[in-house]
């Protein structure tokens, strides 16, 4: 048994492990064996309440029947057609025609399938581009994202997403992307602005970059309503309302991310639903099949699906796509989570535990080294800050988050960490009973991270 450098025990592994830490490999990994409900165990048989819906999918637990009957159901039937040259599968043209109808916020048209939010994300800048192209704008081919928003790991995506050591050494992002500001209000806010006034501010921000860019270069902006991976960051009043000006103002197209906010997380079916976002082009995946299969989905506005399909009559064919594009067993999987979401009426499932959610948690704002809780739905993030200050972060070798997240698991709960910030959002069907449960593990993990932090203050002196 090693130690490793910050204080944890354990053994490595030798898998080339996504978003995981020298340190983490150290420990060794967590391996998980069974789902049940809103709990997965691991295979020595420990039980842990899963805070995070696995990473952030399994909206409807980890073990709904009618989930794992409709994959079997279509393996039995159709283990795998694909959707090439036109042709297709029964479950992929019905999940489609159910996508259209479920998204209400701008009309669509069309649906892309993809295996992944990354698939999804990498299609909307070629979807984009091609648009552009063949309504005679070659020259309109610029992205503007955001700092700290995460939109996958595929060049492309990882290229839109702006946390930088998704940049560092991979030569990222490309220089066609941009990246504006982060629209963090508690922890960017100027002494006495209040959230609108921070938000024309960043809106005015968006308005110099396009034109310092040249508004006749810049194709796209893309945003998450909610940015779940930077830490569960809301926007703050009138900013998609301000944003959303400027992009019209200068014919910039509007990507909504829905990967995390979509089906439900927010208590409705839609982030854009939330923030009254009229996007162009929708990336869907994680709930959409609540995990269990991977699939994720590019939605198109009439208008982009118009444009190209008549470009690709000229051209003969529109070449893009996946083997696994529209997979049969991964659509029925799906068809049957938003037949539950339906019938559950899921968004009136989370906004009846959603507020004692919230309001549980954020309890805790009061303690020391918490500068932040924050969250709407079921979707909540932790910032550990020294001072209640995000000017006063803690040295990051005392890696506050992670300690966090042990001492969760040492209590029989999984939160996801990433620097000093813990995300939770829990799955759909959560009990009020799990939720206690919840924040009694909470609360224990804190009181030790809270003695830790104090021990190493005073090691410090
Ligand atoms: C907002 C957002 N977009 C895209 C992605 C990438 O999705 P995937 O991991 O399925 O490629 C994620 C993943 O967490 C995400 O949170």
């Amino acid at each position: 048994m090693a130690k490793t450098t910050n204080g944890f025990t354990g053994r490595g592994h030798d898998m080339l492990a996504p978003f995981t830490a020298a340190w983490m490999i150290d420990m060794g990994p967590l391996v998980i064996e069974k789902a049940e409900g809103s709990y997965v165990y691991d295979i020595n048989g420990k039980k842990y309440l899963d805070s995070l819906s696995g990473l952030w999918c399994s909206t409807l637990g980890g073990n709904e029947p009618r989930l794992i009957e409709a994959a079997n159901k279509q393996l039995n039937k159709l283990p795998f057609y694909h959707s090439f040259w036109n042709r297709t599968t029964k479950p992929s043209l019905d999940l489609a025609k159910e996508l259209l109808d479920m998204f209400t916020a701008n009309k669509m048209a069309k649906v892309f399938f993809t295996n992944s939010g990354s698939e999804a994300n990498d299609t909307q800048v070629k979807l984009v581009w091609y648009y552009n192209n063949a309504i005679g704008r070659p020259n309109k081919k610029k992205f503007i994202s955001r700092a700290n928003a995460y939109h996958g790991s595929t060049y492309m995506s990882a290229g839109l997403s702006g946390l930088p050591s998704l940049h560092l050494k991979f030569d990222l992002p490309p220089e066609f992307i941009l990246h504006t500001d982060c629209p963090h209000y508690w922890n960017y806010h100027l002494p006495g602005e209040t959230e609108e006034e921070y938000s024309t501010r960043l809106a005015n921000n968006l308005e110099n970059l396009i034109l310092k860019e040249g508004p006749e270069t810049v194709a796209a902006f893309i945003a998450e309503p909610i940015m779940g991976g930077a830490g569960v960051i809301l926007p703050p009043a009138t900013y998609f309302e301000k944003v959303q000006a400027i992009l019209k103002k200068y014919d910039i197209l509007f990507i909504a991310d829905e990967v995390i906010c979509g089906f439900g997380r927010l208590g409705t079916m839609f982030g854009c639903d939330k923030y009254n976002i009229k996007p162009d082009l929708v990336s869907i995946a994680k709930a959409l099949s609540c995990g269990y299969v991977p699939i994720g989905a590019v939605l198109v506005s009439t208008e982009i699906s118009k444009v190209i399909s008549s470009q690709s009559n000229q051209l003969g064919v529109f070449c893009h796509g996946f083997t696994y594009s529209g997979h049969p067993v991964a659509c029925a999987v799906a068809l049957e989570a938003l037949k539950i979401y339906k019938e559950k009426n899921i968004t009136e499932v989370v906004n009846k535990i959603a507020p004692k959610f919230q309001e549980g948690l954020k309890a805790f704002i009061d303690s020391p080294i918490i500068g932040e809780i924050r969250g709407t739905g079921l979707m909540l993030s932790t910032e550990f800050v020294d001072n209640k200050s995000p000017n006063d972060p803690f040295p990051p070798e005392w890696a506050v988050g992670p300690y966090f997240g042990t001492q969760c698991e040492k209590y029989g709960m999984l939160v996801s960490f990433s620097g000093d910030h813990i995300n939770m959002a829990p799955p759909f069907t959560l009990s009020l009973e799990e939720l206690d449960e919840m924040i009694s593990i909470y609360g224990k993990a804190l009181k030790d991270t809270e003695k830790r932090v104090e021990e190493l203050k005073s090691q410090k002196k």
